[in-house]
């Protein structure tokens, strides 16, 4: 293994640990609800969010107690987003995370109501982090602001908006779409670990946040074409289906590659900005390009 490895496996073992104790004491009358948000937050994802905000927690000296409501809080929301993502209405994908999606092992309704109970639960843990002084409750206005219709939602929509036009297909609307279904989610955990250091490094980690967002979505867009379902654990191929917008229908395969590889590089320069130990972004960076999944 890898230092880079380890230090992604401790910071994962830190955040599921975190999120045993509120699923532990998630019960719901009838418990279908319960048992389908369950499912979906303990079926084992990459947890690149949560990894991602204590990482740069550590780079900024803030502890990881701190952070880790605002981490659960955000992958709840990042999960939510992945059921409704799946259902039928929208990209209708029976896999995910390598087990059925959460609409074929409950059915559509319990799905949609998961994702509802996980976005509203998220939220109560940010009100509960409010009171707790300026900066927290400007850490949970940045989470809002990210997931909410100005933010992902809003990508998401466009993901679906383009997805249904046959019109030419531009790099500005691509870009559109990744800055908010997935670029908001990639810099929240980011901004929200500077928030909370009382803005340290705030420009530099923005912008290596919104890169690596875009790198993010690069590289699942490549994935749905070069990778198994069995690797990725959802369904490959699914993107040219459902006509999306993607990297791929835009630059053609061999350019999407090489143009990923250059936003990995401008991330690398962001991070040179930065005084401290980035070492572990940078090696994020080379994860993120090169994953399998
Ligand atoms: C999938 O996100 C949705 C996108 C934003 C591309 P992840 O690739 O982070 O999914 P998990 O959480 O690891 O399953
Ligand atoms: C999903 O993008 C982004 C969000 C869920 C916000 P995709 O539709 O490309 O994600 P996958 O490929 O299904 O994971
Ligand atoms: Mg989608
Ligand atoms: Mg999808
Ligand atoms: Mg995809």
């Amino acid at each position: 293994m890898t230092d880079f490895d380890v230090r992604y496996r401790e910071y994962l073992t830190q955040f599921e640990a975190y999120l045993e104790e509120y699923v532990d004491k998630l019960q719901t009358k009838p418990a279908v609800l319960g048992e389908s948000m369950r499912y979906s937050l303990q079926s084992g994802g990459k947890r690149i969010r949560p990894v991602l905000m204590l990482a740069c927690a550590e780079v900024l000296g803030v502890p990881a107690e701190e952070v880790l409501p605002f981490a659960l809080a955000l992958e709840m929301i990042h999960t939510y987003s992945l059921v409704h993502d799946d259902l039928p209405a929208m990209d209708n994908d029976d896999f995910r995370r390598g087990k059925p999606s959460n609409h074929k092992q409950f059915g559509e309704a319990n799905a949609i109501l998961a994702g509802d109970a996980l976005l509203n639960e998220a939220y109560a843990i940010c009100f509960a982090q409010c009171m707790k002084g300026e900066k927290y409750a400007l850490a949970s206005s940045f989470l809002n602001e990210c997931a909410g219709m100005h933010g992902m939602i809003v990508g998401q929509s466009a993901d679906l908006y383009f997805s249904e036009s046959d019109g030419d297909v531009s790099a500005e609307d691509l870009f559109y779409i990744y800055e908010h279904k997935t670029g908001k989610l990639l810099l929240a955990p980011v901004a929200i670990a500077s928030i909370l250091a009382g803005n340290k490094y705030y420009l530099p980690f923005e912008s290596f946040g919104k890169l690596l967002g875009r790198l993010f979505q690069m590289t699942d867009d490549i994935l749905d074409v070069t990778a198994s379902s069995e690797t990725l654990g959802k369904t490959a191929g699914k993107d040219e289906k459902e006509n999306k917008l993607t990297c791929v229908k835009v630059y053609g395969l061999e350019s999407a590659m090489v143009r990923a590889d250059m936003c990995a590089r401008d991330c690398y320069g962001v991070l040179e900005g930065i005084d401290g130990d980035v070492s572990f972004l940078h090696d994020l960076v080379d994860y993120v390009l090169h994953r399998a999944n």
